[in-house]
């Protein structure tokens, strides 16, 4: 796996956060989403399928993040100006992100890692990592809301190397709810303890 080369990329390393999150919570968020290890084949044969595509999938997002500017705002400094340099390195993570989210293991070194993606995306270590001057904080709302572009935009990816309409299916929807396991974790610092 590309890991040592992506700046800020810190899965399994001491820099990263811990996650107060353990396994039996998260067993229980996967009945939750319904994610069985059928979702888990699915995702590894995903991860087959997207390997060559992540550039063309991160073009598709990035395209939609640049077309709403109420979105690019989150990659831009406070009064509005796109940092290239910021979208460019954070692009490589979510590179490595599509990747580790089809074949790492769902253990604690993951769960870890979840947590760091989370206060990524808060003030708390929001624009520490790339060293940039941009706002600090993306909405909760708007980590939920982007659940649905970034599993629909994927199934045309998912069909792309012949498999059959019911592996499409299945692959599309390990991913979906992949990506919502992991949007239900990263609500957790938005929120008190107890309200999580
Ligand atoms: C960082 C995924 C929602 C803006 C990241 C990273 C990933 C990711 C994988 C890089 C993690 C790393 O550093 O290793 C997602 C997913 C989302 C989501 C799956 C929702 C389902 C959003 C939204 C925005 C956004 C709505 C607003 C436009 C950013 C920014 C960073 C980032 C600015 C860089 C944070 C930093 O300073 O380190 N996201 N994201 N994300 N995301 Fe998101």
């Amino acid at each position: 796996m590309r890991t040592t080369t992506i700046p800020g990329y810190t899965y399994g390393s001491d820099e990263s956060a811990k996650s107060p999150v353990g396994l039996d919570e998260l067993e229980k968020l996967k009945a939750t989403v319904m994610f069985t290890d059928d979702d888990e084949q699915a995702l590894r044969l995903a991860g087959d399928v997207l390997e060559d595509q992540v550039e063309d999938v991160l073009d598709v997002w990035y395209g939609f993040v640049g077309g709403h500017p109420h979105l690019l705002a989150y990659f831009s400094t406070p009064d509005g100006e796109p940092i290239q340099e910021y979208l460019d390195r954070v692009r490589q993570r979510f590179a490595q992100w599509i990747l580790d989210t089809c074949r790492r293991p769902y253990d604690q070194t993951w769960l870890d890692y979840q947590e760091e993606i989370a206060l990524r995306h808060t003030p708390q270590k929001k624009n520490t990592v790339d060293g940039v001057d941009s706002v600090d904080n993306i909405p909760l709302r708007y980590i939920i809301a982007f659940v649905y572009p970034i599993t629909a935009t994927m199934r045309d990816f998912l069909a792309k190397k012949g498999h059959s309409s019911d592996q499409v299916e299945a692959m599309h929807q390990a991913w979906f709810k992949a990506v919502t396991l992991q949007a239900a974790l990263w609500a957790r610092p938005y929120v008190r303890d107890a309200l999580w």
